[in-house]
């Protein structure tokens, strides 16, 4: 099968099928038979006398000697260990279902090549009886030999989206996510680089896959010296005998141009094809959300004041966040108590709805559903609506709903809807900020449906998923959402690195990016408005800083900024980012390239002092070596006192070649840290 410029070769020996092929685009007219018998290995001694095939679900009852990509059991615990025949296989134009059974079990291991280029992979477990459920991959796949090294991703609260690069060695790289969301944890996305490549240039797989409810994921190096990677839900996720499992979506893909060929992949695919927009059409609105200028302190009239200011700044929607419900004046009550807080909001909400509205901008509204604090109505009427045991530790003092109970997501569905309906709300940021007592699939299947419904019943609504920031960004979510909140940490220099990592999966366009106040909430570093503007402005761009404690001359900036994101959104978040590999480590840098290639932004963000005096050449990627390209430093005023030579583009446009433009580079001025130079990039 082929995607976009990716084939995938499968063969079967009358058992489970097995890739043979996963690379570039192989040519149609390719004698597949010749290629299976190719992909055959040798045996020698200490072998047993056939090679366990490396299958789509490789086998204990075969004795594969590395992890089996089904572990199940009768439903009393009796393990079981079958060996598939192969039954049969069942096409449509893009997709692929190869289904083989054994000992009353069925399973279908299902792949369809997706327009946006990527391969989507599923593994469908079917019985005759309640069987148990252990581990069930999702198709495995082999990894690449000619590899030294897998990138996956860590991260923890305020420091999201890290990679990590680990080298391959025999035997098993295992991350599990069990605090039952995708988590900061280890995110679910893998890279598999061969050796040499780079962000610009090279071969790499990747994997994702597209679950928010924790996973698991097996990166091994059999003794014989294949590789298989395998994700799955986590283990001990289905805890009741069924007939029926199936694990979630993987997204698989490879590339030949380096990891920016991952990066343009991961987010073509989340964009047009993951994401379901309510109007594909409208640009990205420019954010205000007050969380970090009030917090729980909520009043008219100061967010009337803010809701001005904010607007005068540019801002095109207003999120009012937590604290408006029950009694919330700080984190340990109120959640489940969706009714508006009449000692803060007397008149209710719609005061402040029609004085946002009267400045043109939407409203957005917080809600944290799964979730109760102990001290709520909520609780108080149904202590047995919580997920877990009993006695169990408070997180963030609250508890987990158990959305396995129809009444439960029931309850939340009417209440979030009863808000809805009764306001004009066009946007709901959905937070969860509690880790889950227990690991239970049925609980992301009941969060799911809750999603679901609720985006059926207001179709035009759009979703963040924020999960104490980047908890739960994955393509499950996705599906249901229209933006991530990436991180709660918006340190502009922080930021900076963890969007050019997290670029690597996320398209700009469901990015969320704020301004922060000078000082950082997170971090206590203070930087220029210039730095944190244009940080922001390189994903869908907001404001949560205070305006009223702003200066007048910072406000200046924040307007010009956000009149050039309007100005160049709807091309940009329609657009790839591509990651540059900058010679100079304290540069983290990134080009945003249209869709017709026609013009690009190159943001260049100088995060440290650099070791040399002197910049190094920056190149640019995915340009026409043979056409001529004007390029525009757009803000030389940000250039300090030390800038003192000539450097041409501090004085004017420069046309170049794209030749020259990705073989030397351009010469940037000399920067301070916490400078962010912005290129911008005509093909003439
Ligand atoms: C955690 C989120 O990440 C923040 O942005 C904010 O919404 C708070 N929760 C509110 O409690």
């Amino acid at each position: 099968m082929d995607a976009g410029e990716q084939t995938l070769a499968l063969t079967s020996n009358g058992g489970l099928p097995m890739v043979i092929y996963w690379g570039a685009r192989l040519p149609d007219d390719e004698d597949l038979a010749q290629l299976a018998a190719s992909a055959r290995h040798d045996l020698t001694g200490g072998m047993i006398d056939q090679l366990p095939a490396l299958t789509l679900s490789p086998e204990s009852g075969r004795a594969f000697a590395g992890q089996p990509g089904l572990i199940c059991a009768e439903a009393d615990g009796t393990p079981l260990h079958p060996v598939f025949s192969f039954d049969r296989a069942e096409h449509s134009a893009c997709s692929l279902s190869l289904i083989c059974s054994a000992m009353g079990l069925t399973l279908a291991h299902r792949i369809t090549a997706q327009p946006t280029g990527v391969f989507t992979l599923q593994t469908v477990l079917e019985a005759d009886r309640d069987i148990r459920l252990h581990w069930l991959a999702a198709p495995v796949l082999p990894a690449p030999q000619a590899a030294d090294t897998m990138i996956d991703l860590h991260g923890r609260w305020v420091r999201e989206f890290h990679l990590n690069h680990v080298p391959w060695a025999p035997g098993i790289r295992m991350r599990e996510a069990r605090t039952g969301r995708s988590g900061h944890e280890h995110p679910p996305y893998l890279i598999l680089p061969e050796t040499g490549c780079t962000n610009t240039s090279g071969s790499a797989f990747a994997l994702h896959y597209a679950w928010s409810g924790g996973h698991r994921m097996v990166a091994e190096e059999l003794p014989d010296g294949r590789r298989q990677v395998q994700f799955g839900a986590t283990t001990g996720a289905e805890t009741q005998a069924k007939r029926r499992f199936e694990t979630a979506e993987l997204v698989a893909l490879h590339s030949t141009i380096g990891l920016n060929g991952i990066a343009a992949a991961f987010q073509r695919d989340t964009r047009d094809r993951v994401v379901k927009w309510p109007n594909p059409a409208r640009p990205r609105p420019v954010h205000y959300n007050c969380w970090e200028a009030i917090y729980f302190d909520h009043s008219l009239a100061d967010l009337s004041d803010i809701a001005d200011r904010a607007a005068a700044l540019g801002a095109e929607r207003f999120v009012l966040d937590d604290g408006w419900f029950g009694r919330r004046d700080d984190d340990t009550t109120s959640l489940g108590d969706w009714t508006i807080d009449r000692t803060k909001w007397p008149d209710g909400l719609q005061p402040l709805i029609a004085h946002v509205k009267s400045l043109g901008m939407t409203f957005g509204l917080w809600f944290e559903p799964e979730m109760v604090n102990p001290d709520s109505d909520l609780f108080r009427a149904h202590p047995d609506w919580m997920l877990g045991p009993v006695d169990q530790v408070t997180g963030r003092h609250q508890l987990v709903l158990d959305l396995s109970k129809p009444q439960v997501r029931d309850y939340l569905f009417d209440a979030v809807s009863a808000i809805l309906a009764g306001h004009d709300i066009d946007y709901i940021k959905w937070d969860h900020n509690r880790l889950l007592p227990v690991v239970d699939a049925v609980q992301s299947h009941g969060a799911y449906d809750l999603f679901d419904r609720l985006r059926a019943a207001h179709p035009g609504v759009e979703i963040e998923s924020c999960a104490s920031g980047g908890g739960r960004i994955d393509a499950g979510i996705l599906a249901r959402t229209h933006r991530v909140w990436l991180s709660d940490c918006i340190d502009a220099e922080e930021r900076l690195r963890m969007q050019h990592d997290a670029a690597l999966f996320l398209p700009s366009c469901v990015t969320g990016s704020h301004v922060g106040a000078l000082h950082s909430h997170t971090t206590g570093r203070a930087l220029p408005m210039a730095f944190r503007a244009w940080v922001a402005a390189q994903r869908h761009f907001g404001f949560e800083m205070d305006p009223r404690k702003i200066s007048g001359a910072d406000a200046a900036v924040l307007s010009e900024v956000t009149a050039w994101y309007k100005a160049n959104r709807v091309w940009m978040m329609a657009g790839t980012i591509l990651r540059l590999d900058s010679a100079d480590p304290t540069v983290t840098s990134e080009m945003q390239l249209a869709a017709d290639g026609g013009r690009f932004v190159l943001f260049a963000g100088q995060n440290a002092q650099t070791v040399q005096i002197l910049p190094r050449p920056l190149r640019l990627t995915g340009l026409d070596p043979a056409a001529l390209y004007r390029i525009t430093l757009r803000n030389a005023g940000d250039a300090p006192p030390q800038s003192r030579g000539p450097n041409a583009l501090k004085n004017g446009p420069l046309t170049l070649s794209g030749r020259a433009l990705m073989g030397q580079g351009i010469l940037l001025p000399v920067a301070w840290p916490a400078t962010m130079w912005v290129v911008e990039g005509e093909r003439l």
